[in-house]
């Protein structure tokens, strides 16, 4: 989407379509610089005819027939608030792209009133960017069409910003490049949790994580195949992956901040399963469809790189995540196998399908051995049982550690993605006794949230660590929030790189 900020009025401009907000206990007013009062008073006759009450959410599309800029008017409701926030803009700017996409307007252009209303002009511009690019999101890589020729024929191209004074154009200007550059972000993690499984493979998430470091980026990348994850121990890891076709990959991303000297180091975890069929405890078909998403966590950390060079925090940032496969085959690891993690633990495979939280053991150990960081936040589609408790709109949260959790909060709450705490609750360790290692991957159907997290604490220590559960958020089977569209979501993308963005 190409984006133009303008301080003039609106003598001059062509456009598809011109967006307006209207208040619900506002004396109403619409067209202010471009209609008619004879016209405007129309609009507003029809729009009380149809019952438009401008509730929050309410979007009313109408013909401008005759009218000589523009050629659609299109009315949002934005309720009874005086100053909106970020959540309504950013809702706001997805259910205007959809309605735009719907009749293939290509030219959009927002009434100053808009921005003007927000809290804050930067974060209100960025918040409706974010809201426009993600609501205006369609994966088309697997359609005949390009996805140039679909652009092209179905959706918007360009937006104009207006602004009252070259002041509050500065403002949106920056918020609208912050918007652009995180839902870009997100954008590459739901394109790559689109992407079939097929594609998708272990080899192509070591080509993506290779494509966002090098030189001018601040990013490293370094990456570890079958041979150097066994002499680091990775033995975990490598028996999940070791009934598929793909080879196994670790992969190890730095971002170092030009200043200050002694950052405060970060470790982002991904789960990346690129595909999880269960294994030899065969997930049942209905299951298994949507399992392309089970590498959904490292999309996120990867989306979060993506940001990074130009974001450029001030803290150091680690991405970690082993890329494997799992599936059923004669070399496959079996129930009842036992495993070793990287720092010793040994770990008794119940089910193969319980296989996130083996190669995080890996991951984990390494994150907190190897970097030794100040803290660990990780990303898994890891379990069914988080669906159950929360539903898909919103993230299991695990935290033992009070900063960590707030300034998490924090930027969720920035970012409008939902997530709510549940409990490490220590007593359930018994769940996950093995008879015969020390420890075994699933403590049974009852708390299994629970247990698959109280797994993961074992191979943190003392770290301050977060783990995300994003198995319901990760992907949209609806879409139920203005901002999503069916499929991978991004979910974190942007949270993330709101927590990055404040740390010190
Ligand atoms: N990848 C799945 C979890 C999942 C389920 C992600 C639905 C997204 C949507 C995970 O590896 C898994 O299979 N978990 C099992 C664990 C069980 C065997 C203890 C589950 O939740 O059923
Ligand atoms: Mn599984
Ligand atoms: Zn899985």
């Amino acid at each position: 989407m190409r984006y133009s900020i303008l301080s003039e009025p609106f003598s001059g401009l062509q456009a598809d379509a011109v967006v307006e907000g209207l208040f619900q206990e506002d004396k109403p007013k619409i067209g202010e610089g471009y209609l008619s009062p004879e016209l405007s008073k129309a609009i507003l006759a029809e729009l009380k005819r149809r019952e438009f009450d401008a509730k929050e959410g309410d979007v009313c599309v109408l013909p401008l027939l005759g009218h000589r800029t523009f050629k659609h008017l299109i009315i949002v409701g934005v309720g009874k608030k005086r100053n909106y926030e970020q959540d309504q803009l950013r809702s706001m700017g997805a259910k205007v792209i959809k309605a735009a996409n719907s009749f293939h307007a290509k030219k959009i252009v927002f009434h100053p009133e808009l921005l003007k209303r927000a809290k804050d002009q930067v974060e209100g511009a960025q918040a409706l960017v974010e809201g426009i690019e993600l609501g205006g999101y369609h994966f088309s890589s697997y359609r005949k069409r390009t996805a140039e020729e679909h652009t092209k024929k179905h959706q918007a191209e360009e937006i104009l910003l207006l602004a009252f004074d070259r002041q509050s154009k500065f403002k949106i200007e920056k918020g609208m490049a912050l918007g652009k550059l995180l839902a870009e972000a997100a954008i590459l993690a739901r394109d790559m949790v689109n992407t079939p499984a097929m594609d998708m493979h272990p080899e192509q998430m070591v080509k993506i994580a290779q494509s966002l470091s090098g030189r001018g980026t601040g990013i490293t990348c370094k990456v570890v195949d079958r041979g150097g994850m066994e002499k680091l121990g990775m033995k975990a890891s490598l028996a999940v992956g070791q009934g598929s076709m793909h080879e196994p990959k670790f992969v190890h991303l730095v971002y170092r901040p030009s200043k200050p000297k002694h950052p405060k180091k970060i470790v982002l975890v991904g789960k990346a399963l690129t595909f999880d069929s269960g294994g030899l405890s065969l997930k049942p078909s209905e299951h298994m469809t949507d399992m392309k998403i089970d590498m959904a966590g490292a999309a996120a950390v990867l989306g979060v790189f993506k940001a990074l060079s130009q974001l450029k925090p001030s803290v150091e940032v680690h991405g970690v995540f082993i890329a494997v496969e799992n599936m059923p085959s004669g070399s496959a690891y079996r129930p009842g196998d036992v495993v070793t993690a990287m720092d010793g633990t040994t770990i008794e495979v119940d089910n193969t399908d319980a296989e996130g939280r083996v190669t995080l053991a890996d991951a984990l150990s390494y994150a907190t051995h190897k970097i030794k960081p100040q803290a660990i936040i990780d990303l898994a589609t890891l379990t069914g049982a988080v669906i159950i408790a929360l539903g898909s709109d919103m993230t299991g949260l695990f935290c033992g550690n009070k900063e960590l959790k707030a300034a998490l909060f924090e930027a969720a709450q920035t970012s409008g993605e939902q997530m709510w705490e549940l409990p490490l609750y220590q007593p359930y360790r018994e769940l996950i006794k093995s008879k015969i290692a020390d420890v075994k991957n699933v403590g049974g159907r009852a708390g299994g949230v629970i247990t698959s997290a109280l797994f993961l604490e074992k191979f943190v220590h003392d770290v301050p660590w977060a783990h995300l559960d994003i198995a319901g958020t990760a992907y949209a089977e609806k879409e139920s929030k203005p901002e999503w569209v069916q499929g991978g979501t991004g979910w974190g993308v942007r949270l993330l790189l709101n927590y990055l963005r404040q740390a010190k």
